[in-house]
């Protein structure tokens, strides 16, 4: 199967090229490097021995996408290429719109200008349920709680998918809605590389640990949670990588018929940032400098996923242990620092 992986030089995007790569997927990578690094691509040669074919290209670039599938057919397509932060979406709305939406868009125009069948796996987020009433989290919860524009970029990316699917024969797609990817290749080769200060609490957690940062403020301890503190579903990047691969293989198996599913993608436990940043101590015998501070604006008490939908009938379930993620996590802060080597 020949595999376009866009944005695949990103966190999650190297991880699954890995994985894709290991189980003998010939593949193509997308990535026009806004928040990636060119190296990546060479550790990802490193870890399985192949050289991926690589094409720098930003998806709002519809001549260059063309361009692309001109030369090549694609049966299966993984879309991460988005802009990621929530903060910044919240300053420049119409960037997000336009790089996420209008990349997405340019996609589907160019896959389904052609005959040649494509099944397309799409990164969506829990971020579309907002603050859900239900916990945990399944499948039909509401998604019109949505708190920031990167949110809002999800929830449309979906829609016009699914309008995709339903007027062109060619088309099949499933979107995956992830819940909190934590956790780096065992090999520490590829990992998370948040530029700035991170938002994310494991690359915050990881940077107090090794110095880069002083200390790290929980967002508030006063959320009605066994601890006080939020509580999410991590889950290991390996893991959440294979969910892709098992995705796609379900969608090839499917004959005559039209597709589009959306499924969540979690371990289905849900874990306290206290919780967290203790098992991180313990799993890598180190303490973490923290303090409580205010809450964070947009935050939500508690999210994480009912998967019980993409078990049974995908067959996919979460198989690694946080702490193996967080180990891994630690692993990989403390090789960035040698990211040139
Ligand atoms: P990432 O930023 O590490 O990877 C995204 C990649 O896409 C980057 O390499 C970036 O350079 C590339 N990219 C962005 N815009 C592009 C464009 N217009 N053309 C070509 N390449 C472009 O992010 P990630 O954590 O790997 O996330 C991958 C996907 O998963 C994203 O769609 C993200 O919204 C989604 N997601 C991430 C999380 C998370 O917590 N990491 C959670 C839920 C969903
Ligand atoms: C986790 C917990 C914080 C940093 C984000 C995106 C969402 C989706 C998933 C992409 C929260 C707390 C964090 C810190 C802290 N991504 N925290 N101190 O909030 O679940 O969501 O990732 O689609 O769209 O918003 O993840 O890692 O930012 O935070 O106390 O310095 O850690 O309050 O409870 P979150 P996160």
């Amino acid at each position: 199967m020949n595999v376009l992986v866009t944005g695949g030089l990103g966190f999650i995007g190297s991880h699954t090229s890995v994985e894709l790569l290991n189980k003998g997927y010939e593949i193509t990578i997308v990535d026009n490097l806004v928040n990636s690094n060119i190296k990546v691509l060479k550790n990802i040669q490193k870890i399985t021995g192949i050289k991926p074919e690589f094409k720098e290209i930003d998806l709002r670039d519809k001549k260059e996408l063309t361009k692309l599938f001109e030369c090549n057919n694609f049966d299966g397509i993984i879309h991460f290429a988005a802009l990621k932060s929530v903060n910044e979406s919240i300053k420049k709305p119409k960037l997000y719109k336009e790089n996420n939406i209008g990349g997405t868009k340019n996609l589907l125009e160019v896959i389904t200008s052609k005959k040649h069948r494509t099944n397309l796996i799409f990164s969506s987020s829990c971020t579309v349920y907002g603050q859900s009433k239900k916990l945990p989290i399944d499948e039909n919860c509401p998604t019109n709680n949505i708190e920031s524009p990167y949110g809002e970029t999800k929830i449309k990316c979906e829609e016009i998918i699914l309008e995709a699917v339903k007027k062109y024969s060619n088309l099949n797609a499933i979107s995956l809605r992830y819940f909190n990817p934590i956790g780096a290749h065992e090999s520490s080769l590829i990992g998370e590389l948040p530029n700035g200060i991170p938002e994310n609490l494991i690359p915050y957690i990881t940077q107090t640990a090794i110095g880069i940062r002083n200390e790290l403020t929980i967002f508030g301890n006063d959320y009605p949670t066994r601890d006080g503190t939020c509580i999410r579903d991590y889950i290991h990047i390996n893991d959440l990588a294979l969910a892709h691969i098992s995705s796609l293989n379900f969608l090839s198996k499917v004959k005559n018929k039209k597709i589009y599913d959306f499924f969540n993608v979690g371990t289905g436990k849900g874990i306290t940032v206290l919780e967290l940043i203790n098992m991180f101590e313990q799993t890598n015998s180190l303490k973490i400098n923290y303090k409580i501070g205010n809450k964070r604006k947009g935050d939500i008490t508690s999210a994480y996923a009912d998967i019980s939908k993409i078990k049974t009938k995908i067959g996919w379930f979460s198989k690694k242990s946080i702490s193996d993620a967080l180990k891994t996590a630690w692993e990989w802060q403390k090789r960035i620092s040698n990211y040139e080597n």
